[in-house]
């Protein structure tokens, strides 16, 4: 979603900025903008379309050179996306210029308001509502100006504001939206994610709801609404410049499925101790719950789906699921006795922070498994899990997804333990398992030199089914939406047995059939599935374990994976469906690492 970033410093504004805007381009956006300050006045320019069109403009403005500014990238929400509608907006008097992430409910009333007093409007956005207020309650204070303007909005926003009033000033805000504040020398930043200026420091300040940055390029001064001076501690990201950049690789997405055996290690590792899985760092009572409720949206609800079935298979807790868009609505059956897991690979997804509170207003306790740290999600959460992976870019998650199934795989195995559903004896097994899970990936990923040949022959297949049982239907359900999301083919995962069911009216001649084969007590079920689309003139794709002979006699062509305990081996089986889903999307020309109208972290609901 929107993207922002501020500077003040010594250096050239401008470049800074514009460098933090192509950091930010992965977040997903329709236009983008820049706003520097000058000489007590602020220029700005706005494009639609990628950031590339704002470089363009704005390199050839000599009006944008300065030390002091802020930028954003827009996914739109109020307006359609043109250079009007993108963000900074300025006031109409030139005092203000202000970049926004989320969405101001109330702008109607607001606007109704400042319209009757006079003021007029250039844009249909929200935005350009709150810098208008703010230049309305102005009068010679910027700091409550703007906290007297955050208190008359109400919804989500992060906001980076100029003044030309406080030269060499930026000025941050927030609530419901992440910012971050970077820590230089001689310099300092904020951003809507560390991506934004990684590459100039590494030292932040987490900026919490309902707080006011005033930012300096030597000194940064938090303030809460009521005015007061309020101490932050500095952070030291671990993340290092590379984890965020392409280091050689074409895309995104493909360095990160190949930093899968990593990230799950930095995942796993940690939590193993004399060889048992230990989470008591959490200091969670598993025995107080009677029930699990699993909630997220896109992938990680598809971990959530691989989760709850290695909980109830393990240690015999009931587990429900709902995705977070629904469960809000729901008025859902949960109490104090049930442990509500949700899932963010972001940490800032509206729908997701919108179940937690859910949940939380019916008296449970929610355990968060999320990747940022210090993000939205993480600090909401009664217990956080954090999955290690480092940062994802591509907005197709895949490392985030696997280090999320692999958290699960040991939340089962240490609650098991815990609720005495298994003994010391598989504790220690299962752990061994776990444990080499690492390799097994790294094994997936040298196994499936082939898939890019498979990808040549079925890229360009219009619509294409998963189907599975069990275990293998949860990674068909990833599968399918890591095909559909990066090279827009229509694609649908089936429980195999459902098929029958009516899609099975689908099936003629020539349609791919991708069949999930790995879960051997299934495998005789899931074979007569292929017999059955066969029959009907599909091609079968099978995704197998590379042990088994059976599958090379019923399929067209076969996906390796390497032999791993049926519990555990979802985190494997869909590496290939993975590599699969890159090879098919880059040979349709795909913009696979920002896919069409989709964002990275969905802020909005
Ligand atoms: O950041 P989150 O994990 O909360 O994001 C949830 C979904 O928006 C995300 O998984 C989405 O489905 C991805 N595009 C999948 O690749």
């Amino acid at each position: 979603m929107c993207g922002i970033i501020g500077f003040t410093g010594t250096g050239d504004a401008r470049g800074i900025i514009l460098d933090g805007l192509k950091r930010l381009e992965y977040r997903g956006y329709d236009s983008a903008g820049i706003a520097i300050q000058r000489n007590n006045e602020i220029n700005m320019v706005k494009a639609q379309g990628k950031v590339d069109n704002l470089v363009n403009l704005a390199v050839a403005n000599d009006k944008l050179i300065g030390t002091c500014g802020i930028g954003h990238t827009r996914w739109a929400t109020h307006g359609i996306p043109n250079d009007i509608n993108a963000h900074p907006h300025m006031s109409e008097d030139g005092k203000f210029a202000i970049v926004h992430n989320g969405i101001i409910e109330n702008q109607a009333e607001i606007k109704e308001k400042l319209l009757k007093k006079g003021m007029t409007f250039k844009s249909e956005t929200d935005t350009e509502v709150m810098v208008q207020l703010l230049s309305f309650n102005y009068n010679g204070d910027i700091k409550k100006a703007i906290m007297k303007t955050v208190s008359e909005v109400t919804g989500s926003y992060g906001i980076g504001v100029l003044c030309t009033d406080n030269p060499g000033v930026i000025y941050a805000a927030k609530v419901a939206s992440p910012l971050i504040i970077g820590i230089g020398v001689g310099e300092n930043y904020f951003g809507s994610d560390i991506t934004a200026f990684i590459n100039h420091t590494k030292n932040v300040i987490d900026l919490d709801d309902n707080e006011l940055a005033e930012i300096h390029k030597d000194k940064v001064i938090i303030y809460d609404y009521k005015g007061e001076e309020i101490k932050k501690e500095i952070r030291k990201v671990t993340w290092d410049i590379a984890a965020a950049e392409k280091s050689g690789y074409e895309h995104f997405m493909i360095k990160e499925i190949m930093e899968q055996p990593a990230a799950i290690k930095a995942t796993i590792e940690p939590r193993i101790k004399n060889g048992k899985i230990d989470f008591d760092e959490l200091n969670l009572d598993i025995l107080k719950y009677n029930r699990v409720l699993i909630t997220a949206c896109g992938s990680a609800y598809y971990a959530g789906c691989v989760g709850k079935l290695v909980i109830e298979k393990l240690a015999r807790l009931h587990v429900s699921m709902d995705v977070a868009s629904e469960l809000r609505y729901s008025d859902p059956m949960i109490d104090e006795e049930t442990l509500v897991i949700v899932v963010s690979q972001s940490g800032e997804t509206a729908d997701t922070i919108a179940a937690i509170k859910e949940a939380k207003s019916k008296g449970a306790t929610v355990l968060a498994i999320v990747n940022v740290v210090g993000s939205t999600i993480a600090k909401l959460s009664d217990y956080v899990i954090y999955t290690w992976a480092g940062p994802e870019i591509a907005v197709a998650t895949t490392k985030g997804y696997t280090t999320q199934v692999a958290v699960f795989y040991m939340f089962a195995v240490w609650a098991a333990k815990k609720l005495n559903k298994i003994d010391d004896k598989q504790l220690e097994e299962y752990t061994n398992i776990i444990k080499h899970l690492p390799e097994r990936a790294q094994r997936a990923l040298d196994l499936n030199a082939k898939v890019k040949t498979l990808a040549d022959k079925y890229y360009h297949n219009k619509s294409i089914f998963f189907i599975g049982r069990y275990f293998d239907y949860a990674v068909c359900l990833e599968g399918s939406l890591k095909l559909k999301e990066i090279s827009y083919i229509h694609s649908e995962a089936y429980a195999a047995g459902e098929l029958k069911h009516g899609t099975i009216a689908l099936i003629d001649e020539g349609r791919l059939v991708v069949a999930a084969c790995c879960y051997e007590p299934l495998l005789d079920k899931i074979i007569s599935n292929i017999q059955q689309v066969k029959a009907r003139g599909a091609e079968v794709l099978a995704l197998a374990m590379e042990d088994n002979k059976k599958i090379f006699k019923e399929a067209d062509d076969v996906l390796l994976v390497p032999k791993t305990n049926e519990l555990f081996m979802s985190l494997v089986e869909i590496i290939p469906l993975q590599l699969f889903a890159y090879y098919v999307a880059k040979n349709n020309k795909c913009d696979i690492d920002k896919p069409k109208n989709l964002a990275k972290s969905v802020t909005v609901e």
